[in-house]
């Protein structure tokens, strides 16, 4: 199972689940409204921000080479117009000290969150959302737009009408928690990523993403810009094959008719979705099936069904930004990533264009709403102390990153230790 040369073997990240102090961004204020959708709040969350040499040193030294990351709209343009030379230059040199470790920078612009006067002003639901989002990705583009190797305009774009019919249920049964979102936000619930598939929704989102890519493209005509999208494997129960057309044409269709014209799109995938005959659609299997913590099904082959069903839709070639599993126990994680892999390597084998696989993610962080306990993370991390430990699947990917197939040397406990001691954690 050799796989292409120049595949993109990486890990990602994003801004807010791990820079810590995000706190000029939406989600912040909705962490901190009593009573909160949010079980903790982000506070210092791997305080990546200061830390993301040492962590770029470990991806390196592990084999990887690639990091996906964000960019944090809520810093580089802190209130309306009005850029931050200081944001810029930091994420400048986080692209910088990627290229000097032989890492290729995969940058998404938007990853959930908001600025806060974005998010007054209605967020998602305000028409003038596509074009101030596609004026600071003008301005970040022109900062360094060019340095990248990846750029992503919308994480999960399609997240959003998927989350629709349980974001309504929640709404409806915390009424307490949407009153205090609102009063954080200054305006309604909706203008929040998560709550945000309402009516409108998808036109919107797919402008916002045109213009974005297009103002990348503008200034950095040779770097290769997509979307990401949230592609679950669908699984029709007896009498469930309506519902599972029905959720495709919603969720999926319109954006995979936008893709056909990007240059690649990012692929999301974490487990199977199970429709009923009764059209509803559920991320909970019956009782005897292995879940995560998130309490999805364990089904790593669903990435392979996602990549296939995204190339039929679109032709456009495929990068895997996201695919992991929240778990404690890393030989399950080790288990998941090399059958996840499989799946895509026998898709690729059937003719399906995946350039590359991102793990979500590097680090244990910020789940959202979950809060710091759901662990998807190739690194653990120390709440109080900050210490990063590298688990053996980060060991076990970085082999077959380096190796460039799913061969792996025979790892054990001591070659964790050892690459915990080659990647060290002093080059800030
Ligand atoms: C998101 C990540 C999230 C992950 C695990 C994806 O929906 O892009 O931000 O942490 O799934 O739930």
């Amino acid at each position: 199972m050799m796989f292409p040369s120049g595949f993109v073997w990486g890990a990602a990240t994003a801004a807010h689940q791990v820079e810590g102090g995000n706190s000029n961004s939406d989600c912040w204020a909705l962490e901190y409204a009593k009573p909160s959708f949010f079980i903790e709040p982000s506070a210092d969350a791997c305080d990546h921000a200061a830390r993301y040499g040492d962590d770029l040193a470990i991806l390196a030294g592990l084999g990887l080479n690639a990091y996906r990351f964000s960019i944090e709209w809520a810093r580089v343009e802190p209130e309306e117009g009005a850029f931050s030379q200081v944001a810029l230059d930091h994420y400048k040199r986080v692209i910088d000290a990627c290229w000097s470790r032989n890492i290729q920078p995969v940058a998404t612009f938007h990853h959930f969150t908001n600025p806060r006067w974005v998010a007054r002003d209605g967020g998602w639901l305000d028409e003038r959302f596509p074009d101030r989002f596609a004026r600071y990705c003008e301005v970040t583009a022109g900062a360094f737009g060019d340095q990248l190797a990846y750029a992503c305009t919308i994480n999960e774009i399609n997240l959003p009408d998927s989350l629709f019919e349980l974001m309504a249920r929640v709404k409806a049964k915390y009424p307490d928690r949407v009153a205090a979102g609102e009063g954080a936000l200054g305006a309604v619930i909706e203008s929040f990523f998560l709550f945000s598939g309402v009516e409108g929704y998808t036109a919107r989102a797919i402008r916002a993403h045109e213009l974005a890519r297009d103002a990348v493209k503008a200034a950095a005509p040779h770097v290769p810009v997509g979307m990401t999208m949230s592609i679950q494997e669908c699984e029709a129960e007896p009498g469930g094959e309506a519902a599972v057309a029905a959720y495709k044409r919603r969720v999926y269709a319109p954006y995979y008719e936008s893709a056909k014209r990007d240059d690649f799109l990012g692929v999301q995938t974490y487990t199977r979705m199970r429709f009923g005959a009764d059209g509803k659609a559920t991320r909970r299997p019956p009782p005897e099936v292995e879940l995560t913590q998130m309490g999805y099904e364990y089904r790593p082959q669903a990435l392979g069904a996602a990549c296939r069903d995204a190339w039929a839709a679109t032709g456009t070639p495929i990068i895997v930004t996201e695919s992991g599993i929240a778990t404690q126990d890393d030989s399950r994680r080790r288990a998941f990533i090399r059958s996840a892999l499989e799946s895509v390597s026998v898709a690729m084998a059937d003719g399906v264009d995946i350039r590359g696989y991102v793990y979500w993610t590097l680090l244990d962080n910020f789940e959202w709403m979950s809060g710091y306990a759901p662990t998807f993370g190739l690194v653990g991390v120390d709440r109080r102390t900050m210490a990063r430990a590298i688990k053996p699947s980060a060991v076990m990917i970085g082999e077959f990153a380096r190796a460039n197939s799913l061969v792996q040397n025979a790892s054990g406990a001591d070659e964790v230790l050892s690459a915990g001691a080659a990647v060290g954690v002093s080059d800030r």
